[in-house]
């Protein structure tokens, strides 16, 4: 059985790649440090979670040693994208020099066949159109450019060790379990509170939404992929809406009316109009295709609290 070794595990993608995972032949093993993450987010036992920082570069070396994965899928990482503008030092420390930490570590160990980098969308400058994964980077904020630099990190790891590796770039996530203010949790959270008249910041962006299941089955299916040298993905649905868009997929479920207030605290200053992923490489190198719609995925999520405790 495989052993897959997971960093970010207890997170909001970790937690549905994990259960995802478990319902196949791996056997997992989780690093994270809980910042974010929750451990009632995964069913593991506790010899398999190992609750460390990615800076602390022993722990990270003892761990992979005593592990020995096969794979390493790495998601942990600072990601809000507010939070990483305001906290630039953390960002880079933890999106970088942690990353740093995992492919020594991952180098030394010598039992890693294959390596998965999650990056996102954000590694890409404003295009209007469906971004293919060739077009030219340039990311606009501290996160983008701190993942740009784990993509870079990713790709001496493989010139050093050879591992085959994959770059993936996710695009907006949604699903159970949120761990971050995003769009979709604050939708969700201000309705569960009762309000029919909610605040959100700009109506116009839209973003292309991916669904934490169909993430975490093309992670798997990347990883059982036959992937030789390094190659990068866009992972999203391939669909795009805007923010009132979402709020309508939301009265749909709810069979009621949604007033929208516009918040200038909740305004961002530069905001993309657009990010769509063109996502025909993945979906032709593995035959993966999202199954689960803005309309469905909200459907389960109005049961639920917006961010579990
Ligand atoms: N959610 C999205 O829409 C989205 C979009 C693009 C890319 N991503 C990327 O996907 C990955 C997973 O994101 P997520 O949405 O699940 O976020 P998340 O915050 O829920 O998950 C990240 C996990 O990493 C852990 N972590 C953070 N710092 C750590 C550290 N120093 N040491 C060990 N563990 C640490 C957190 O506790 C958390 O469990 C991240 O790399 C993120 O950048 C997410």
């Amino acid at each position: 059985m495989k052993k897959v070794l997971v960093t970010g595990g207890a997170g909001f993608i970790g937690s549905a790649l994990i259960a995802h995972l478990q319902e196949r032949e791996y056997e997992i093993f989780v690093i994270d440090n809980l910042s974010f993450g929750n451990r009632n987010f995964i069913q593991l036992p506790d010899s398999n979670f190992y609750e460390v920082d990615l800076r602390d570069r022993e722990a990270m070396f003892s761990t992979l040693a005593e592990v020995q994965p096969n794979w390493v899928i790495h998601l942990a990482a600072i990601h809000f994208i507010p939070y990483c503008n305001k906290n630039p030092y953390e960002a880079f420390d933890v999106n970088v020099n942690g990353t740093i930490n995992l492919y020594d570590a991952a180098e030394a160990v010598g039992s890693v066949e294959k390596m998965f980098f999650a990056s996102t969308a954000a590694v890409y400058p404003i295009y209007d159109d469906p971004i293919h994964e060739n077009k030219a980077l340039g990311p606009l904020d501290v996160y983008g450019l701190s993942k740009l630099t784990g993509e870079r990190l990713s790709n001496e790891f493989f010139l050093k060790t050879n591992i085959p590796t994959v770059v993936c770039r996710f695009f907006n996530a949604f699903g159970p379990r949120e761990t971050n203010p995003h769009l979709i949790p604050e939708i969700q959270q201000q309705l569960n509170e009762g309000k029919r008249t909610i605040q959100l910041g700009n109506l116009e962006p839209k973003r292309d939404f991916i669904h934490t299941s169909d993430m975490a089955r093309a992670v798997r299916l990347l990883m059982e992929a036959n992937i030789d040298g390094i190659d990068t993905f866009n992972l999203g649905q391939g669909m795009e809406y805007s923010v009132r868009e979402v709020v309508e997929a939301f009265e749909r479920q709810l069979g009621e009316k949604i007033t929208i207030t516009q918040n200038p605290a909740r305004m961002r200053k530069s905001d993309r109009m657009h990010l769509l992923a063109d996502i025909n490489k993945l979906t032709s190198q593995t035959g993966w295709k999202p199954l689960i719609g803005l309309d469905e995925g909200i459907a389960t999520l109005i049961e639920l609290p917006a961010y579990e405790q």
